[in-house]
């Protein structure tokens, strides 16, 4: 056979499957056929050098590492977008009054139209392509000069090195952004942590970092990612009209290009945009620091031009940053509801996504000697969407010489009681158990949070005094609260004393997962109660049941079973359920009982990833379950489907990987209501 064509053959095969796995993320072969086309292809260049080529998809394992970057002077300058620090919706009217002014369209007339994208935090780029193959790729640089990483950004999968489609430009300039995926940033700091090796101090470096390294094996070795949103120089190629229309072309040149996008019309619509993104800002999967405003029309956008760098017709505007420095003021002990002593760290007060925080978990002792977090210490605070503070990383430079390494307590911070270190984890235990005055607060205000027995307006402060004041021991003790005894707390008016004993009142009527649920057995989170309720039906058939018994329910393993059991067997246990039996507490026996064939789900396993066009998390979960589903976590064979939106976890590579079926949102539906 030709050489030269089974060369090609293959080259066109291999990028074909790349855009399948990184772009489309729908691989239609498998790795190790992969794998089997391009040992074909390194064998025939090794032999034939004369057949290399700058598109060769062999080129993507990294190159010989270079002494120094090349300067590259940019065709066309690479500019930079005004910003918009105002939080609210302030940037986006005043962004469209500069606009409507310098077109002299006034305020009467229609609406100018703007494209909404995401603001992606990573490393600029631009990427040439001549007659449609990948021959160089550029930073940023000043902005009139860059550098050559052209063996780095080849090294991105979702970079193409050839154009697909027909057209092929001359020259065909593509501008966008290589980040890293929050996914791929953790996934390289647990094995960086693995092996003692340095981590990444966010994913933004991550990429930056990867980019500028002169040997281009190490971007081959972390996992990057790339959107486009920009051209630059063009020769040989008709433009759209508007942007979008570029955005569609260059999506269909097989680059991705980042779905978060909109047409919109007028500032109101502008500010709802970035309204509707930051809300949706921490389940996208990757960091953004913003979202940009283009004017549509390429051709009101060449009207309006630049001002010393900026163009007149985009503008960023963006969000409050997920991080900031703070310092440690201390390093407090919590005991929780099973008596697992957590270090949180104590913060000078400081503003991290529009929120003030002040506290942060350190998670355990090992955490703590990982990040290296000692009082006195400057650090890098997170906070993203509704997640806990997080401390990311100590600037280590800046640690004063008075700060001191954080000891473990020997004894219960609160009780006194004797720790332990619980065997094959992390944590250290208070083994006091529900005589620690900790963890029976912890208990009671677990019984009574909403998803368990579920009482309204029993919280932490007066709990913190009941328990106190030996007002209450056990959760039974609650149901003999009385408004006289109520009367001699803090802060309690007659009204909120006879809200709370309602609240207590009604609470007595519940169903069996909740109840299940509330007795906080250690391991038997909210969807294990339910599917224990589900299983069994009844609490008695649950008491009765042994270990065997209890793996047979959904999702119950030996770790479980065993908790399920050693609970059940405790003396003082079984106690506090009689008393909360005696004191009223009632359910329909048998209300958890499974329901038979009825529901289009019945007995399928679902498990979720990404962000679904219109449902929530909860929502997917309820009308799965509504349905006679279940929802599970993690992807196991057993897993029936799983349900992706956009930027799915890694959930979805194992789902593909076990051969687990994929439903978008709309095949979600159509499954329940056919
Ligand atoms: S357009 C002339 N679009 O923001 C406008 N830039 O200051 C050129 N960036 O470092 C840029 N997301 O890498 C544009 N959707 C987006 C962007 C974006 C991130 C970065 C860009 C540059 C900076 C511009």
């Amino acid at each position: 056979m030709d050489l030269a064509k089974r060369v090609d053959a293959l080259r066109a095969a291999l990028e074909e499957h790349a855009w399948r796995y990184y772009v489309l993320d729908a691989p239609a072969i498998t790795d190790a056929e992969y794998d089997r086309l391009f040992g074909e292809l390194s064998a025939i260049e090794a032999e034939h050098p004369e057949f290399q080529t700058p598109d060769s998809p062999t080129l993507r394992v990294g190159a010989q590492a270079l002494d120094a970057f090349e300067p590259v002077r940019h065709a066309v300058p690479m500019l930079s977008i005004r910003t918009e620090t105002d939080f609210g919706s302030e940037g986006a009217v005043a962004f469209d009054a500069r606009v409507r002014r310098e077109l002299e369209v006034s305020a009467s007339d229609a609406p100018i139209e703007y494209i909404g994208e995401l603001k992606f935090d990573g490393l600029a780029i631009n990427l040439r392509y001549e007659k449609g193959l990948l021959c160089r790729a550029a930073t940023r640089g000043d902005g009139e000069t860059g550098e050559d990483v052209t063996a780095n950004a080849r090294t991105v999968g979702q970079i193409p090195l050839r154009l697909r489609g027909a057209a092929q430009p001359d020259v065909l300039e593509v501008r966008g952004e290589i980040y890293m995926k929050r996914s791929d940033f953790e996934r390289f700091n647990a094995r960086a942590s693995r092996l003692g090796e340095k981590p990444l101090s966010n994913p933004r470096n991550g990429a930056a970092g990867s980019i500028r390294q002169l040997d281009s094996k190490i971007a081959a070795a972390r996992s990057l990612s790339f959107f486009a949103y920009g051209l630059g120089e063009i020769q040989g190629w008709t433009l759209p009209e508007t942007h979008a229309g570029v955005l569609d072309a260059l999506d269909a040149m097989g680059f991705p290009v980042c779905r978060e996008r909109a047409i919109l019309h007028g500032p109101a619509e502008l500010a709802e945009f970035h309204r509707r993104v930051g809300e949706a800002r921490s389940r996208l999967g990757f960091d953004i620091d913003g979202v940009v405003y283009k004017v549509n029309s390429l051709a009101l956008q060449r009207r309006l031009g630049f001002v010393s760098r900026e163009p007149r017709w985009a503008v960023a505007h963006k969000y409050p940053p997920e991080e900031a420095y703070s310092t440690v003021v201390g390093i407090d002990v919590q005991v929780g509801r099973t008596g697992v002593l957590t270090p949180v760290a104590r913060l000078a007060p400081v503003s991290v996504g529009g929120v003030v925080v002040s506290n942060a978990t350190l998670h355990n002792e090992d955490e703590v000697r990982r990040k290296d977090v000692r009082v006195g210490d400057t650090v890098v605070v997170r906070r993203a969407g509704d997640v806990i503070p997080e401390i990311v990383r100590v600037v280590v430079e800046k640690r004063p010489d008075s700060a001191s390494e954080f000891v473990m307590p020997k004894t219960c911070p609160v009780c006194a009681s004797a720790v332990e270190r619980v065997e094959d984890e992390a944590a250290v235990r208070c083994t006091a158990g529900l005589y620690c005055p900790a963890q029976r607060k912890q208990a009671l205000l677990h019984f009574a949070s909403r998803r368990a027995i579920d009482i309204e307006g029993l919280g932490e402060r007066i709990i913190d005094q009941l328990v106190d004041g030996a007002l209450v021991e056990t959760p039974a003790d609650l149901y003999r609260l009385d408004s006289a005894t109520l009367a001699t707390l803090e802060r309690m008016a007659e009204k909120s004393a006879a809200n709370l004993l309602d609240a207590i009142q009604k609470s007595r009527k519940t169903t069996l997962a909740r109840f299940i649920y509330a007795l906080g057995i250690r391991n038997v989170g909210i969807s294990t109660a339910k599917d224990l309720a589900r299983h069994f039906g009844r609490f008695d058939d649950l008491v009765k049941a042994d270990e065997v018994a209890l793996q047979r329910v959904d999702d119950v393993g030996p770790v479980v079973a065993d908790s399920i059991v050693c609970f059940l067997k405790e003396a003082h246990n079984l106690e506090v359920i009689k008393r909360l039996k005696d004191a009223g507490i009632s359910w329909e026996e048998g209300d958890g009982a499974p329901s038979a064939e009825e529901g289009a789900l019945s007995g399928k396993t679902f498990v979720l990833t990404g962000t679904l066009p219109t449902l929530s998390r909860d929502d997917a979960k309820a009308l799965i379950e509504a349905a006679g589903g279940r929802v599970s976590s993690s992807v196991s064979k057993k897993t029936g489907y799983v349900v992706a939106g956009e930027s799915p976890g890694s959930k979805l590579d194992r789902a593909n990987a076990l051969g687990v079926p994929v439903l978008s949102e709309a095949q979600l539906r159509a499954l329940i209501s056919p």
